[in-house]
This record gives structure tokens, C-alpha cells and sequence, in this order.
């Protein structure tokens, strides 16, 4: 039933797009992924992540200030809006511009993000207490630096990709992120977040938070690891999941 009703809402909204744009249906997938690409490049940093964080306009869901055509939103973001903080980008041509759009109406259609259905003043709670995501994360000068500092986690993630994150952690880890073990001779593994390596030396932070430098060549063994982090499928219910994502998008830095 769920699948027949998603299907029909893609297919009318689908049609509804083919005719409000004759472009629209020559998008392809690829297309899209390139307009995210681009969109996160030279557009997330003032609309945030989500298209979400300029009073007013929420890019990800079609909510502007009055309605807008794609033809009139790629030539905003070729032109700009005189008069407004809202930039020019002339080095982007026609093309690109609308595999941003194309890109924002695939966001329209797509399920609503769970973090609609969380509240993150739950969240937090979660966070601190029975998620104990402060023995790994630290929140505004708070908790561990085992993992990464999440403070403004959600000016740099999509609700989505934090479920994911809480989900199935290794499934995507920034290249910042990543975990790595060390055996130096006559010691147990030391394992800690990468801050550096080169070809002599490696320089982790171990898990009991401290800075550590050690030289290749006198290691027994080194090599990336998988993430600590564990998921929380099982650990947290629906509900929780989405007041955690709640709370971890209203990260967005000390003002
Ligand atoms: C330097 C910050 C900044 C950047 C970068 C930026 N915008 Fe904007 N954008 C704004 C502001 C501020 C406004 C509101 C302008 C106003 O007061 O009308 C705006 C308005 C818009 C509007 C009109 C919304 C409406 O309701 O009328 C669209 C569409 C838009 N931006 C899309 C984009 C896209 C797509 C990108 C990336 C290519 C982008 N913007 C990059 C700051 C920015
Ligand atoms: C045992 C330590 C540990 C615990 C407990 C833990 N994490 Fe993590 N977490 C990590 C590490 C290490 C990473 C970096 C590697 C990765 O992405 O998996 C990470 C990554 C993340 C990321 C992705 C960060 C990014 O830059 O994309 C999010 C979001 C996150 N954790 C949230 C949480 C939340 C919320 C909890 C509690 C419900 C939690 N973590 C519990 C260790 C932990």
C-alpha cells in the first residue's frame, strides 16, 4: 500500500514538475548529483546544508518567498539578487544552474527528513544520558574528543546523513574521521582518531584523549581500523532516533 501511494505522489508531482519545465525531464541522476555537488560548494554555506537557515525560505521543500519557476531560480543563481546578500555566480553556466534546481525539486519529492518528526530537547537528553554519546563526542566544550567535536554538526550534515550516522556509522566516514591502529614493539595496539601521517611518523589521538606521536619504522603494525562508534539500531527506538538527529541539526555553533 505505502509503496503504491509513494509511487502515485512521485508520478503526479513528477508530471506536475515535466510541465512547470521542460527541462525537468531531461534530468537524469547523474544531473542531480552534480546540482548536491554544487550545492554544497557555493550555496550551503548561507542556506546551510538543508537550504533551510535563511529566514523565510527553505530551498529543500520549494518554500520561498513567493513562488518561483526553475527557470526563475536558475537565473537567481546566475544573477543573483541585486540589492540583497544573495550573490551572483557568473562563472556558473545555464546547464549547472539547473542541475542545482534539479537538485532542490528531487529534495521537494523526497520522504520529509526525520529530524520533522523529533524533538530535540528530547534529544539532547538522549544524547547525554542513555546514548552516552559524550564518552565519544564533545558539544560545545563539553564531553570526549574520542570521536569528532559535533558543535556544529548541523551546519555540515543533512538530517539524513546523521540518521545514517547513528544507523550504520561505517557505512560513510570523512576522511577526517578516520580511525587507525598502531602496534608498537613489546606494547598492545593503540588505536585513536588520525590527526596525520606521513611517510616516517603517525600521529593519533588515542582513546584515552591523548596526542600521540609514534615513528612507522619502529611499529610492528599500523593500519586504518573500523569506527568505535557503534550503531544505535538496536540500542534506540524510532522515536529516539529522530529526537537525537533533532538535537545534532540544532548544532550549529556558538552564535
Ligand atoms: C553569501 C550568502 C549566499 C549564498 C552563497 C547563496 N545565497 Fe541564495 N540567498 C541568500 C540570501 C541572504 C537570500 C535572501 C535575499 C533577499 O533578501 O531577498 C537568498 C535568496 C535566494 C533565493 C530566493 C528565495 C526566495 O524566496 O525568493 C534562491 C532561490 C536562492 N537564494 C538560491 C541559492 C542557491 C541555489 C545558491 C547557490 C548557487 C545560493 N542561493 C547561494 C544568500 C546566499
Ligand atoms: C565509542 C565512541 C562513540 C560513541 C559512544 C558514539 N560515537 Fe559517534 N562517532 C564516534 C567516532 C570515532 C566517529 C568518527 C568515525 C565515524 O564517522 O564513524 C563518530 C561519528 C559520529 C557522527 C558523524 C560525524 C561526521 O562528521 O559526519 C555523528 C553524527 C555521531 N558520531 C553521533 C553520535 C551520537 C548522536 C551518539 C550517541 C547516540 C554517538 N555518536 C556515540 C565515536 C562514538
Amino acid at each position: 500500500m505505502r509503496t503504491i501511494a509513494h509511487t502515485l505522489t512521485v508520478l503526479t508531482l513528477g508530471i506536475a514538475l515535466a510541465s512547470s519545465s521542460a527541462r525537468a525531464q531531461h534530468e537524469t541522476a547523474f544531473d542531480i548529483e552534480d546540482g548536491a555537488r554544487a550545492f554544497a560548494q557555493s550555496c550551503a554555506n548561507c542556506h546551510g546544508p538543508d537550504g533551510d537557515l535563511i529566514a523565510g525560505i527553505d530551498l529543500g521543500r520549494g518554500l520561498y518567498r513567493r513562488p518561483l519557476s526553475d527557470a526563475e531560480i536558475a537565473d537567481i543563481i546566475v544573477n543573483g539578487i541585486p540589492d540583497t546578500p544573495m550573490p551572483p555566480t557568473p562563472r556558473m553556466n545555464e546547464q549547472q544552474a539547473y542541475r542545482i534546481v534539479a537538485y532542490l525539486r528531487s529534495l521537494e519529492i523526497a520522504p520529509a527528513a526525520v529530524a520533522d518528526s523529533g524533538n530535540a530537547a528530547r534529544g539532547k537528553l538522549i544524547f547525554e544520558g542513555k546514548g552516552a554519546c559524550m564518552d565519544c563526542h564533545r558539544v560545545n566544550g563539553q564531553g570526549s574528543r574520542v570521536g569528532p567535536d559535533l558543535s556544529s554538526i548541523g551546519l555540515l550534515r543533512r538530517a539524513a546523513e546523521l540518521e545514517q550516522s547513528l544507523l550504520e556509522p561505517a557505512a560513510e566516514v570523512q576522511p577526517s574521521n578516520r580511525f587507525y591502529s598502531v602496534t608498537p614493539a613489546g606494547s598492545e595496539p593503540i588505536t585513536g582518531r588520525l590527526l596525520n601521517h606521513d611517510t616516517f611518523t603517525v600521529q593519533l589521538f588515542d582513546t584515552d584523549e591523548r596526542l600521540r606521536s609514534f615513528v612507522k619504522a619502529d611499529l610492528l603494525d599500523h593500519g586504518f581500523v573500523d569506527t568505535p562508534m557503534p550503531s544505535f539500531q538496536d540500542e534506540l527506538g524510532a522515536q529516539e532516533i529522530a529526537d537525537v538527529v533533532a538535537w545534532l541539526v540544532s548544532l550549529r555553533g556558538t552564535p
